[in-house]
């Protein structure tokens, strides 16, 4: 059993507030993702649970015991850092073994630990070499396989692929979500990289500038974010935002830009019936607009075609409605010129509001 709570969690360092007001509970056995651009209080929270940064304020919990005042070595925590953190005078084998023998666990207990680790990991082989003498990959699972020996209550991990190739970042991923299904722990993983968030964690914490914007599942903050910021961040191409008027026409409501109109489907309407501002800002991801036939007023976006970059699998297509630029996903068949001038359709059921001054969701 390892929960882990965080209770009005904030550190300051002088004048800098790195993490405010941070409240969050997470389960036995919960891979939680902390995700943010950096600088925004990932590495700081992971140090404070760690015991390697004193907190300003607030309590941490590790199954109801408050370890504000435990010492690192005593929070049965192990983290992954970032650099690896590797001794570079010891073989992978002492590397792995080193946190046991400083706890004096017995050598034959130690080396039956690191065996298994390094089976888990498939890094038998390497166990005599130096770091220096393996590939930056091989380092990474050194890293990991020093943390698992220690069968902690809690592993965090800090940005752990971050120095790996894409191809490599990708395959690790999958490794790392298997591992914790075998090794069953709660993990707290931080991370800059939206995909990664996305596809490893049960929950993910949005941050910026040390503040939590919403926590949620991948597809609860996907389908419905809480403000702007998280709607701009999570998704790829970014979602993309439109200033507009929000005009009452009657019973009906749409949305007016500098040179399109849309429609507002009855259900939205309806979510925003008491809403008094006149601007929102309209949040629309580049997979919800489609190549149409032909313009159909207050359905429809007439764009002209900027810049077309066939990723392959699909085409991203850089447009401006007007001087609104805007991206669109399309499907890797569309064949479409730079200054050609084509129609887009929103899927209007997946069109986010937020309000122009707080930012936050109106829907
Ligand atoms: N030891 C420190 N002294 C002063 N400021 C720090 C220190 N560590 C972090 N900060 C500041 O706290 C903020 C959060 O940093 P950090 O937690 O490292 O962000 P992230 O890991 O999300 O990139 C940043 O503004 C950073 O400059
Ligand atoms: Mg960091």
């Amino acid at each position: 059993m390892a929960e882990v709570r965080l209770e009005k969690v904030s550190k300051h360092f002088n004048e800098v507030i790195a993490v405010n007001d941070f409240n969050l509970s997470i389960k036995d056995k919960e891979f939680v993702v902390l995700v943010g651009p950096s600088g925004c209080g990932k590495t700081t929270t992971l140090r404070m649970v760690a015991g390697l940064e004193q907190i300003t304020n607030g309590d941490i919990y590790i199954d109801d015991r408050c370890i504000n005042n435990l010492p690192a070595k005593d929070r049965d925590i192990a983290m992954v850092f970032q650099n690896y953190a590797l001794y570079p005078h010891m073989s992978v084998y002492e590397n792995m073994g080193f946190g046991l023998e400083l706890r004096k666990t017995p050598k034959d207990e130690i080396r039956q630990r690191v065996q298994e680790a390094a089976e888990i990991l498939g890094i038998q082989d390497l166990l005599h070499r130096k770091p220096k003498a393996i590939s930056g990959g091989q380092r990474q699972r050194v890293a990991v396989g020093r943390a698992i020996v220690r069968k902690p209550k809690v592993f965090l991990f800090d940005e752990p692929l971050s120095n790996l190739d894409a191809k490599l970042r990708v395959q690790t991923r999958v490794e790392l979500k298997k591992l914790h299904e075998r090794i069953a722990s709660t993990i707290i993983y931080v991370t800059h990289d939206q995909v990664e968030a996305m596809t490893m964690g049960d929950r993910i914490v949005v941050m910026k500038d040390g503040f939590i914007q919403q926590i949620g599942t991948p597809m609860e903050l996907y389908n419905a974010p809480a403000n702007k910021f998280v709607g701009g961040f999570i998704g790829s191409p970014a979602m993309n935002c439109i200033e507009a008027e929000l005009v009452r026409s009657g019973r009906s409501l749409f949305l007016q830009t500098g040179t399109f109109r849309i429609d507002l489907p009855e259900d939205k309407a309806q979510g925003i019936k008491s809403y008094k501002e006149k601007k929102v800002i309209v949040g629309i991801r580049p997979e919800d607009l489609f190549e149409a036939g032909h313009h159909v007023p207050g359905k429809t976006i007439p764009v002209t075609v900027e810049v077309v970059e066939p990723i392959g699998s699909e085409i991203y297509l850089n447009v401006s409605a007007g001087n609104c630029p805007l991206t669109a996903r399309v499907d890797r068949k569309t064949k479409v010129n730079p200054h050609q001038n084509i129609t887009l359709e929103p899927s209007l059921e997946n069109l986010h509001l937020f309000d122009i001054g707080t930012e936050k969701s109106l829907l």
